[in-house]
């Protein structure tokens, strides 16, 4: 892969991830990922924005080297995380003279995460500028998308933002812009539910900052460009603003088919009512997907047996990351079988301190379910429709 000019002196200059399958050793990653960094050259000076992460650091160099680059001025760090941020120290060490630009928050990060000198680094201050010469960069902080040190650059005369991780997608690919708005729309909401929705509220606020630039492209450190911003802006508006929907997301685990038995009924017994189902088996799920489910919905309901006294682990993990992801639910139950005891609803209620829900009653039913337990099923399907329709969440 070659350096892609996007515009005459502004250059891809980033590596494509095809085969990575997992990033913070947590998320998958169907589709692979790419690491965007962006050669400026004004009259003056030039500047990259961003780098890849070090496991690429190679790519950067041939890019640089086939694009002839004999000096570079400022490096802006957007963010500190090593996928952007990694190959610093060997830009810095390739380039002598070239100093990094960031928030005063980042270098100190940088310094802490990649030992970075402490006097190559300059600070900039929210909408601060520099010239390239015949070009400007204006930095824009935006705290918290998705850490507290994060930025974003305005290339003034080009209408360009950079954008780092927001509005960005894991998406291996050869084209420099969107061409399949589904494949794209599905890439980013699993990213902004990965990524961005426990901070959604910063989100928000960080969306009305972007809605004052006039911007003709929006180019992230992962995925596709937009030449089109609307597209992105108008789906992050809904993930984040959008009330949520006629939706229930159903995270559950079985050990001996009790559980399952009463999750079967109950998706039946919703699906009757006009709720929307997203069901998800614990043991062969996608994290990605139960995530991205997490944007829209209304009501979480998870389905656990009891073992050693307590949620099944599978459980335990789907729970606690629906807390930490702080998606905006509303109501929130549980639904399991136990054999002779245990502290399971107590367990699971306790991990959800970060879910502003109302806690519908919880059914547990000893063993295999019976008819009363079906019956208490169908009432909580009749109590969820009830409220949701009392939401008017469509
Ligand atoms: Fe793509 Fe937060 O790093």
């Amino acid at each position: 892969m070659k350096p892609r000019e996007i515009k005459r002196g502004i250059y891809w200059v980033g590596a494509i991830d095809w085969d990575r399958r997992l990033f913070d050793s947590l998320i998958p990653l169907p589709d692979g990922t790419s690491y965007n960094s962006y050669l400026i050259k004004g009259s003056e000076k030039t500047a990259l924005i961003d780098t890849v992460d070090p496991t690429m650091e190679q790519v950067l160099t041939n890019h640089l080297n086939e694009l002839k680059v004999k000096g570079i001025d400022y490096v802006v760090a957007h963010h500190a995380e090593q996928d952007h941020s990694g190959s610093i120290p060997w830009v810095l060490e390739k380039y002598p003279k070239a100093k990094v630009v960031c928030t005063p928050r980042c270098k100190g990060m940088l310094i802490d995460l990649l030992l970075i000198p402490e006097d190559r680094i300059i600070t900039v201050e929210d909408k601060e500028t520099i010239s390239l010469g015949d070009r400007t960069l204006e930095f824009i902080h935006a705290p918290w998308v998705h850490w507290p040190e994060t930025m974003l650059t305005y290339l003034k005369e080009d209408k360009i933002l950079f954008t780092c991780d927001f509005f960005g997608s894991h998406l291996a690919t050869t084209d420099l812009y969107m061409t399949d708005e589904g494949q794209v729309y599905e890439a980013a909401k699993r990213y902004y539910a990965e990524i961005m929705m426990p901070f959604r509220t910063n989100i928000q606020k960080n969306l009305e900052k972007v809605k004052t630039y006039k911007i003709d492209i929006i180019a992230p450190s992962h995925g596709l460009m937009y030449d089109k911003p609307e597209f992105i802006i108008k789906a992050y508006h809904s993930w984040a603003f959008g009330e949520p929907k006629n939706i229930v997301v159903l995270p559950y685990v079985s050990m001996h088919n009790s559980t399952r038995g009463m999750v079967e009924h109950f998706v039946g017994a919703l699906a009757q009512r006009g709720v929307t189902v997203k069901q998800f088996d614990l043991t062969v799920t996608d994290l990605g997907k139960l995530a991205m489910s997490l944007v829209d919905a209304a009501t979480v309901v998870i389905g656990t047996p009891t073992v050693l006294a307590g949620p099944h682990p599978n459980a335990v993990y789907a729970t606690f990351l629906a807390n930490a992801l702080r998606p905006n639910l509303k109501f929130a139950s549980i639904i399991g079988s136990y054999g002779w005891g245990g502290k399971t609803v107590e367990q699971l209620v306790g991990m959800l301190p970060n879910l502003k829900v109302e806690l519908l009653e919880p059914i547990l039913c000893k063993g295999y379910p019976k008819e009363a337990d079906f019956k208490a099923l169908d009432n909580l399907a009749d109590a969820i429709a009830q409220k949701h329709k009392e939401h008017g969440f469509a």
